[in-house]
């Protein structure tokens, strides 16, 4: 819980040295929130691999997440292909909210389709997966080949965040899970933190 209680020192800094939280001003963590209010701070906490779950054909070692403005994120990491996917693979995205590290319930019922990977993949839709997905360094082409793919320095903003409210939640995760012959071939989990910083600051 460093962070934690690194934004809660801010929030004192802020407090004492007169900064308004009005003011869109966030020392760590980025905003988000819905477009007309970006007054949520969002603490990408981790993307990497399901735990459990590192002996998949498909492997996303803890990726490093900096802080590039107010706004983005660089991530970068290392995705492992342990054997070739030929089988035709599709994805599905879940999404839960926790009131801790381990007490969490699903947010929507069941997991979201979002189809054929490989259409995704060749597709190049302006997403933010997409961006990440296309920073690899070889490209990540179907049929998906084993070898090691480096994504580096792909730049995520607040954006595919902005729905994820603090009045909901401060604790999301988001499971992305692949299926090539009905086998899953890879789960990477994305946590983070919502915090309004107006709940943040200390009330006397
Ligand atoms: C934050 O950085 C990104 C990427 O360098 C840039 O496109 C964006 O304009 C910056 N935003 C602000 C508010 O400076
Ligand atoms: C994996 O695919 C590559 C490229 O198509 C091929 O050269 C290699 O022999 C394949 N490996 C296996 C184990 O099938
Ligand atoms: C998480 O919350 C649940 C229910 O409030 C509690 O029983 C459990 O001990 C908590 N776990 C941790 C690791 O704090
Ligand atoms: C979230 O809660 C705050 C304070 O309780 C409230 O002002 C705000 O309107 C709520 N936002 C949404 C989207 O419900």
């Amino acid at each position: 819980m460093l962070r934690l209680r690194t934004s809660l020192l801010f929030a004192l800094v802020v407090a004492l040295s007169g900064i308004r939280p009005g003011e869109p001003y966030f020392y760590n963590g980025i905003k988000s929130g819905l477009e007309a209010d970006l007054k949520h701070s969002l603490f990408l906490d981790r993307v990497g691999q399901c735990r459990w779950q590192h002996d998949l054909p498909i492997f996303l070692s803890d990726m490093r997440i900096a802080q590039q403005n107010n706004t983005h994120y660089v991530i970068s990491g290392v995705l492992r292909v342990r054997r070739n996917i030929t089988d035709a693979t599709t994805g599905t995205v879940s999404i839960e909210i926790c009131q801790n590290a381990t007490q969490c319930r699903p947010f929507i019922d069941r997991p979201v389709a979002i189809g054929d990977v490989c259409q995704f993949l060749a597709e190049k839709r302006p997403s933010s997966l997409g961006e990440v997905l296309g920073h690899s360094v070889p490209p990540l082409r179907c049929p998906l080949t084993k070898g090691v793919y480096r994504i580096n320095d792909a730049l995520v903003d607040y954006k595919p965040f902005r729905y994820f409210s603090p009045n909901v939640s401060k604790l999301w995760r988001i499971d992305l899970v692949a299926e090539s012959g009905q086998k899953r071939v890879f789960c990477v989990r994305i946590e983070l933190y919502v915090y309004s910083w107006e709940d943040m600051l200390p009330r006397y």
